[in-house]
């Protein structure tokens, strides 16, 4: 057996473990083989920097608003505390039961939704989910969505000070009733004014979920960091439709809805990237996240952490899937620290 020396870096501890003779044969004892895979591997991230109080996350991943639940759906089928972070759906003052059906098409890679913010309310939200965060390790974010910017305000208000509660993100591809309908999400002066309303009326770390149905995503990010988001989540659904041909009439009973999946992942890679070049604030990367391989796309294109959101319908331990798969890459590049990859294609 050739003599090894024993490394310091991660990066030689890995060719260390793996060295191997002519013959593919690993050189180095089992024993030591699988005290060097152990390695610490640092894959914690922090959130909020700027944030009196911060969010760190034991790892990167995170699930997606309106496709995950409350957690507590999923919590009999994994481990749901190895998670990062657990985002729940979109949350209004008062409960709402939703569009029209059909709210859910299938398409090419991907799927459109209509769901219209069925949701429990806040009130409910308080009173039944927050007591069972309180008692888990993984923190849960609460997504919140409003008709006025004072919706808003209320919502942040409502959830300060709750146990349960670690952070809030602010859902602003929503329909702004007092501006004729427009999103909110679709204006950076209005996006500001929605910021820093949350912000005021709460001390909890604020997440600005962006949407993607904008001429500039970019002009709308700086607002959002600049009007005091601690993060940004990036992207919401985009745009879209399905028509029944021999109908002759759209399939949605909303008409409009919302793509999702693998399909817009290009799209949400390509405005992370752009928006990772102009802020300075932690950005979560989401948009047809399904495996570790395009977590680590986001993360090189400049996201702190992703949220795996429609491939929970496909396979609900997905999240799951893409921390191992996350592990396993920095293991195979001889990284330490996930957040060295942070913006590495940038
Ligand atoms: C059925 C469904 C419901 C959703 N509900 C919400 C919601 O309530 N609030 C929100 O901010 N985003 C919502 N989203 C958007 C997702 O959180 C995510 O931003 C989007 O689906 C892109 O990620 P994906 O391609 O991984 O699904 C929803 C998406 C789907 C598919």
């Amino acid at each position: 057996m050739k003599n090894l020396i024993v490394p310091v870096s991660y990066r030689a501890t890995r060719s260390f473990a793996n060295a191997q003779d002519d013959t593919g044969v690993c050189l180095t004892p089992p024993y030591l083989r699988s005290k060097l895979a152990q390695t610490a591997m640092n894959l914690s991230v922090q959130l909020a920097p700027r944030h009196p109080k911060g969010l760190r996350l034991t790892n990167p991943v995170m699930t997606a608003s309106g496709t995950f639940g409350y957690g507590t759906e999923y919590a009999q089928l994994m481990d749901i505390q190895k998670l990062g972070a657990i985002v729940c759906k979109g949350t209004t003052l008062k409960s709402r039961t939703g569009n029209l059906q059909p709210r859910i098409v299938e398409t090419t890679a991907g799927m459109l939704n209509s769901i219209g913010l069925q949701n429990i309310g806040v009130e409910a939200l308080v009173a039944e989910k927050a007591p069972i965060w309180a008692t888990w390790r993984v923190p849960v974010i609460v997504n919140i969505a409003g008709d006025t910017v004072q919706d808003y305000a209320a919502l942040a208000g409502r959830l300060e000070g709750i146990p349960g509660v670690s952070g809030i993100e602010v859902n602003v591809s929503c329909p702004n009733t007092a501006a004729g309908g427009a999103l909110f999400g679709k204006d950076p002066k209005v996006v500001a004014e929605v910021t820093r309303a949350v912000k005021r009326a709460s001390s909890l770390p604020i997440i600005v979920k962006l949407t993607p149905n904008v001429t500039d995503i970019c002009e709308v990010a700086i607002a959002a960091a600049e009007a005091g988001a601690d993060a940004l989540s990036l992207i919401n659904t985009l745009a879209g439709m399905a028509i029944d041909a021999r109908k002759r009439k759209p399939v949605l009973g909303n008409i409009n809805g919302g793509l999702s999946g693998p399909a817009i992942k290009p799209v949400a890679l390509h405005m992370v990237y752009r928006v990772a070049k102009v802020v300075k604030v932690p950005i979560i990367g989401i948009g047809g996240i399904t495996s570790g391989l395009d977590a680590i796309e986001f993360i090189e294109a400049g996201a702190s952490a992703v949220q795996v959101g429609m491939a929970n319908f496909v396979n609900p331990r997905c999240a799951l899937d893409v921390l191992e798969g996350i592990e396993e890459f920095l293991k195979e590049e001889g990284i330490e620290d996930v957040s060295q990859l942070v913006g590495a294609a940038l």
